[in-house]
């Protein structure tokens, strides 16, 4: 069985060759404290997050695309896995899909973590490469496509030509960032402590980077700082976007900075092309046109961006058995990592 696995700062995807998406859930586990014991994982444990007694923690296990909570991680996977495959003696192969720029101990961590469910080879794939592959952009032939996948805790940019990439950069920034934002602001202009969960609820409701043509609100509830009490405040989304507006800038502006090091050739497949953008991040409106703004290159956003890398690391399954052949990073998409 050959299994595909995004491990996403905020959702982890896995996809199963002749099934598809099996399990799209967030990358958060709730353990007791005391004991150790695994209380839950996924979306049950995302709803206890902020809502937890003391003896409780509900924690996201990975930050800016990377393991920051090793044994953690592998319990999560280790239930995520045995949600979606029964069988568990098959001991599948895994494509796992990374951040562009990671370390080699941050890529054996991921290694680490699948080997301990059981599985019989682990291959890397950058997530950039599998958004690509995803989008259905040209992956294998010698034309330059310039991808970027922006989501929770990290922005890849990549400029993909004949399977691999050209020219990239990994930004340790994302749609959290923007969570965190919006909590300072709460923080700053109503004296209100809200969580980010809270805050990234508003954001997904009402959050917008364009020039709202009519206000939106959203409450959001919290503790008064000076007061102690229980509070409840109205956000707009010009209140929003002014908190938000920065990092999509940074991120826009960095993408500038892939093109400024990407080969003539290639850029002008890019120009006429354009860029594709996928991730979680990809479906806040005006972040396309901004983008737009920045680079003066047309951005397509793919149906259900925020499934592009899982279902193009699901793609780069069917290279598993070219890998054990060539072992090849030049030939094959895949690392090969175990
Ligand atoms: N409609 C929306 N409007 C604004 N932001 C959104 C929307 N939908 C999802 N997001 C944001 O996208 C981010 C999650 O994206 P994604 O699922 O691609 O991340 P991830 O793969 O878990 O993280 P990473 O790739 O950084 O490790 C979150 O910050 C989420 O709030
Ligand atoms: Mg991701």
């Amino acid at each position: 069985m050959d299994i595909a696995i995004d491990l996403g700062t905020c959702r982890t995807r896995i996809f199963i060759k002749g099934r598809g998406v099996v399990l799209d859930e967030p990358s958060v586990i709730a353990y007791n404290t005391v004991t150790h014991e695994i209380i839950a994982a996924g979306q049950d444990a995302h709803e206890m997050i902020g809502r937890t007694p003391p003896y409780i923690n509900a924690v996201f296990p990975l930050a800016n695309g990377v393991i920051s909570k090793a044994a953690l991680v592998e319990d999560m996977v280790n239930i995520f896995m045995s949600r979606v495959c029964q069988k568990r003696l098959m001991m599948p192969r895994v494509a796992a899909c990374i951040p562009g720029e990671i370390t080699e101990v941050e890529q054996h961590a991921v290694v680490n973590a699948l080997s301990s469910c059981g599985v019989r080879r682990v291959c890397l794939i950058e997530a950039a490469k599998a958004a690509a592959m995803g989008s259905d952009l040209p992956f294998n032939s010698p034309h330059g496509s310039l991808v970027v996948n922006a989501g929770g805790g990290t922005t890849d940019i990549a400029v993909i030509s004949l399977g691999g990439i050209a020219a990239c950069k990994t930004l340790k920034i994302g749609g959290n960032l923007m969570d965190e934002e919006i909590v300072k602001l709460v923080r700053h202009k109503h004296s209100l402590l809200v969580g980010t969960v809270s805050a990234e609820k508003c954001k997904i409701s009402i959050g917008t980077l364009l020039q709202p043509n009519e206000e939106k609100e959203c409450t959001l509830k919290g503790r008064h700082i000076l007061k102690n009490l229980p509070q409840t405040v109205k956000i707009t989304s010009s209140g929003i976007r002014n908190a938000i507006l920065p990092i999509a800038e940074q991120i826009a502006k960095s993408i500038l900075s892939v093109l400024e090091v990407t080969p003539p050739e290639l850029l002008s497949d890019i120009q006429s092309d354009g860029l594709t953008l996928c991730g979680g991040l990809a479906n806040l409106p005006g972040f396309d046109a901004l983008i737009e703004q920045h680079t003066e290159l047309k951005v397509t956003v793919p149906e259900n961006p925020d499934l592009r890398v899982i279902e193009g690391c699901g793609i780069a399954t069917q290279y598993l058995d070219g890998v054990s052949k060539y072992y090849g990073e030049n030939v094959m998409p895949l690392k090969v990592a175990h």
